[in-house]
């Protein structure tokens, strides 16, 4: 059975350079593994008082079933003032609940950030990285994959540069690695 891979990205906006990483990330995959989109643009601010079984938001609920129903999560996201997006944070938060229900538990996860800058989201990826050893998601240590200058590997049709795909390559041949442990 092939295996289900959620495609979180951090960042909202159409043109998301780290949506085109992302693109260019899924096609690397090999057959068996399905990677997918999982969109977190329309979940409302996590609030305990609407997350009670007669008020749940349908988008909360989709949004975990999708996250549980996934063997692995793969995040790419920007760094916002050296931190994650708050629409990441607020996806993180929606899927760690109802207490004791966390539907990112033992998902496999690898993570990507991306910057137009030269220091390549490092922040974001490591205060990632932390709330993950709290959600229980095994996450891939190696090869790091800070992607930085990203709009000199990207061309007009958002396919990253020959020279880039081999490290792309690499990350998604030690994710599939991680995966298989699991
Ligand atoms: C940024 N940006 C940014 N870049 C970075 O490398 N480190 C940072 O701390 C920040 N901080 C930051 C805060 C906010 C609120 C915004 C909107 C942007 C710039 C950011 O990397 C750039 O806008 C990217 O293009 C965002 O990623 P997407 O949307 O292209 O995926």
């Amino acid at each position: 059975m092939s295996k289900k891979i959620a495609v979180v990205v951090g960042s909202l906006r159409k043109g998301s350079f780290s949506k085109q990483i992302a693109r260019n990330l899924m096609k690397l995959f090999p057959s068996g593994y399905e990677p997918e989109f999982v969109e977190i643009g329309n979940l409302p601010l996590y609030n305990e008082d609407i997350d009670t079984p007669e008020n749940v938001p349908a988008t909360y609920t989709e949004f975990r079933d999708q996250i549980k129903a996934a063997d692995g999560v793969l995040f790419v996201t920007p760094e916002y003032n050296r931190s994650i997006p708050g629409g990441l944070k607020n996806a993180l938060d929606v899927g760690s609940r109802p207490y004791g229900q966390n539907a990112w538990n033992n998902k496999p996860a690898a993570i990507v950030s991306v910057s137009p800058g030269a220091i390549s989201g490092f922040g974001a990826n490591h205060v990632l990285r932390q709330s993950l050893v709290f959600l229980n998601m095994p996450a891939l240590q190696q090869p790091e994959a800070y992607i930085g200058n990203v709009t000199k590997i990207l061309d007009d049709d958002g396919n990253v540069a020959e020279g880039t795909v081999g490290f792309l390559q690499s990350i998604v041949d030690a994710y599939v690695d991680l995966l298989d442990r699991y």
